[in-house]
């Protein structure tokens, strides 16, 4: 027999998600600020987002994202010796609100912590998740992004309100001996990045050691327009080349649903078939470090991510930061 050669991938095997109950309209919302339905469509492709109710937290999104995503791996909580929360609404500034996850899962080993990447939460989560499975510090993860973006807005200022919304998607990954080919199953590159010099382009106005303040999401929406096409191409081709692999092997775009446009101008510079790139946004807004996940389960639920497809997952945020990871289902 010829030695093959073994590498501890980092494989998916279960992802789930949670939405708040209320479903806000843009009719809903151009009752309040100044704004239409045909406005928030044509430059967004936004349609509906949910918001969270009066005393529902971002550990209670992730909770119910996490349990969904370990009945759909077929674990047990009590498998799972590691959880990497992405979000930026925190429930309290500390502790991390991976712990108040972990004692509701009845889980007391392992570690837990959250990750603050903004919009790229998760993929930061994913890649630090990947690295402690492939060096043999963690086994079992869920990682998990779950945001309550409604009390950051600034529900007078049409230009930010109307973009965002509430919720929290899952995975639980696994690390397993693979022979170290891009025939195998789990992550084959992932990579992040980020550029401070961007900082006021998409920041929180508050803060506990500025203001003293919660604060609301600020934005210039131009400027993250253009920087998050570019940042995200450049990413996504870097990540592709990590493993060897074109544009057109990979089965599903997974990207971070900001906004339609940016969606279809990053699928273009990429030659990539519109058919091929799971859209969101209309249903959910952009839900910051959930959206990823959430767009993952929808097109596995549906069936169009299949065992052995080639899966690239992509999001930039603020900071700037941005990352992608390569996966096979
Ligand atoms: N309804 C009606 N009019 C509006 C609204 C609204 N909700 N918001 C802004 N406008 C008006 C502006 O006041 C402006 O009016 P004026 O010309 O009289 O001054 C006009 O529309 C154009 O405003 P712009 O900001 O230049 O509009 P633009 O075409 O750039 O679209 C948008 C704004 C949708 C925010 C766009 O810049 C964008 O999508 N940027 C990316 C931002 C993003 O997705 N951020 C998410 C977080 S980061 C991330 O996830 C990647």
């Amino acid at each position: 027999m010829p030695h093959r050669f073994k590498l501890r991938r980092t494989v998916i095997e279960g992802v789930g998600s949670y939405l708040p109950a209320r479903c806000v309209t843009n009719e809903e919302l151009a009752q309040k600020v100044d704004t239409s339905d045909l406005w928030i469509r044509e430059r967004t492709g936004i349609r509906q987002r949910y918001i969270a109710a009066d005393g529902e937290k971002t550990s209670d999104l992730a909770i119910a994202a996490a349990k969904k995503a370990l009945e759909n791996a077929g674990r047990c909580a009590t498998d799972i010796d590691l959880i990497i929360l992405a979000t930026s609404t925190p429930d309290n500034t500390f502790p991390a609100t991976a712990t108040r996850v972990q004692a509701a899962l009845g889980i007391n080993s392992g570690a837990a912590f959250d990750v603050q990447a903004v919009c790229s939460g998760f993929m930061f989560a994913l890649n630090t998740a990947d690295a402690l499975i492939r060096c043999g510090q963690a086994d079992k993860a869920l990682v998990i992004g779950a945001e309550t973006f409604s009390r950051i807005l600034d529900w007078e200022d049409r230009a930010t309100c109307v973009l965002f919304g509430d919720g929290a998607g899952a995975v639980v990954v696994s690390g397993q001996e693979q022979t170290g080919t891009n025939e195998d199953r789990g992550i084959l590159a992932c990579k992040v990045h980020s550029d401070g010099r961007h900082y006021d382009k998409l920041y929180v106005d508050g803060g506990v050691s500025s203001t003293g303040t919660i604060g609301h999401l600020r934005m210039q929406g131009r400027e993250v327009f253009k920087h998050a096409v570019i940042n995200i191409a450049a990413v996504m081709r870097e990540t592709l080349e990590i493993a060897g692999i074109a544009p057109d092997e990979v089965d599903w775009f997974v990207p971070h649903q900001a906004n339609k446009r940016i969606l279809d101008g990053t699928a273009k510079k990429l030659r990539i078939d519109p058919e091929r790139v799971v859209v969101t946004v209309d249903r959910h807004g952009n839900t910051s470090a959930a959206s990823v996940p959430l767009a993952l389960d929808c097109a596995v639920r549906d069936g169009r991510i299949k065992r052995n497809d080639l899966v690239l997952l992509e999001a930039m945020g603020g900071g700037f930061t941005w990352g992608a990871a390569l996966a096979r289902w």
